[in-house]
């Protein structure tokens, strides 16, 4: 019989490279899958359960609420709240931190998540995700506050997402690679199936919204016309964009190519927010040997000031990300000599 690894072994294995570990976090691990289980469960029936549409407000951000945005958003609370190791939440879909019930117990981690990325994509049942980070919590009990939630990236202890694609994968690190589980709903067990992904240096795609191609700056244009031309080795790249965060990034993770979502005229730090999109993606591409920059910095560098701040987000194959870092500079590229 073939050995398979469940979620929760693969993380009580890592734990125990940790000697003091209380298995704290392995419990906060197990919560989440918990939480992504009964969130893939309502995606996959939405349809037919009532849920999609929208819910007739708008977020923080300006988006559409949808049904499932709700949904996923008092999954992931109700589940984790009551866990015992968190003593504050940030979500996409709360303007103000989240705190623990007084009745329930505090522990020592901070969970900033995006409840269902992709959403506006649910009613053409289209891939969506969820995204988190987490962090330790850095003020002492009982004092816990915004400055636990405004850490940088690379303070991050553990980024994830789960992908509600044809498969359901639930995609983590710790710091020590980055590692992929498909659930098995036979059995309702992440199963180990992409263990330690090493994301291609180079690829062949390139994934942005180009419905905004006028409102980039000249740079990141000709950045996209270099990619689209037919010349040289490996061009014209091919263009493949979900509008799914989780679902662009984790195919280009497995196959290579580069994912931007830039500044342009309306939307001047890009849309995405770094505390629950930007620094766990660009946690988990790092970890698996790609690169995630904002254009002027890594993103994992980038000092948190609000809660739901954007950054633009340049992430993907360390080769493609570099060279589009030289035209961001406006460093010369010379043109391939003809084969
Ligand atoms: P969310 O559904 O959580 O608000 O995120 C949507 C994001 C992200 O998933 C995707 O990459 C991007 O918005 C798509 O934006 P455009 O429609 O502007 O291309
Ligand atoms: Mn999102
Ligand atoms: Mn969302």
């Amino acid at each position: 019989m073939v050995r398979r690894f469940t979620l929760t072994e693969h993380i009580t294995q890592q734990q125990r490279e940790y000697p003091d570990a209380t298995g704290d976090f392995t419990g906060l691990l197990s919560d989440i899958a918990v939480a992504s289980k009964i969130i893939a469960h309502d995606v996959r029936r939405a349809g037919i359960g009532g849920v999609l549409g929208a819910a007739g407000s708008k977020n923080v951000s300006g988006d559409e609420v949808k049904r499932l945005d709700v949904l996923s958003n008092e999954v992931f609370i109700n589940v984790l709240e009551r866990s015992g190791h968190l003593c504050l939440m940030a979500s996409e879909e709360n303007e103000h931190p989240i705190s623990i019930p007084a009745d329930f117990p505090r522990g020592k981690y901070v969970f900033l998540f995006d409840p269902l990325d992709g959403s506006s994509n649910i009613d053409g049942n289209v891939s969506v995700g969820s995204i988190f980070s987490i962090f330790r919590r850095l003020s002492p009990p009982g004092e816990e506050g915004i400055d636990d939630l405004l850490q940088p990236g690379y303070n991050q202890v553990c980024a994830g997402y789960v992908l509600y694609g044809s498969s359901t994968m639930f995609v983590y690190t710790t710091g020590f690679g980055t590692h992929g589980f498909t659930l098995d709903p036979t059995v309702g067990e992440f199963i180990l199936s992409h263990e330690n992904i090493r994301t291609p240096q180079k690829g062949r795609i390139f994934s942005v919204n180009e419905g905004n191609f006028r409102r980039w700056n000249g740079r990141m244009r000709r950045f996209v016309e270099y990619l689209k031309e037919p010349a040289g080795e490996g061009r014209p790249y091919t263009g493949r964009y979900i509008g799914s965060l989780v679902a662009d990034f984790h195919r280009n993770l497995l196959y290579g190519g580069i994912f931007l979502y830039p500044e342009d005229e309306v939307h001047p730090s890009g849309k995405l927010r770094l505390l629950y999109e930007a620094a766990p993606i660009a946690f988990l591409a790092e970890q698996a040997g790609g690169m995630a920059t904002t254009g002027k910095m890594p993103v994992r560098e980038v000092e948190p000031t609000r809660l739901h701040m954007k950054v633009p987000l340049i992430v993907g194959s360390a080769e493609d990300v570099r060279l589009c870092l030289r035209f961001l500079r406006g460093e010369k590229i010379e043109p391939d000599r003809p084969g």
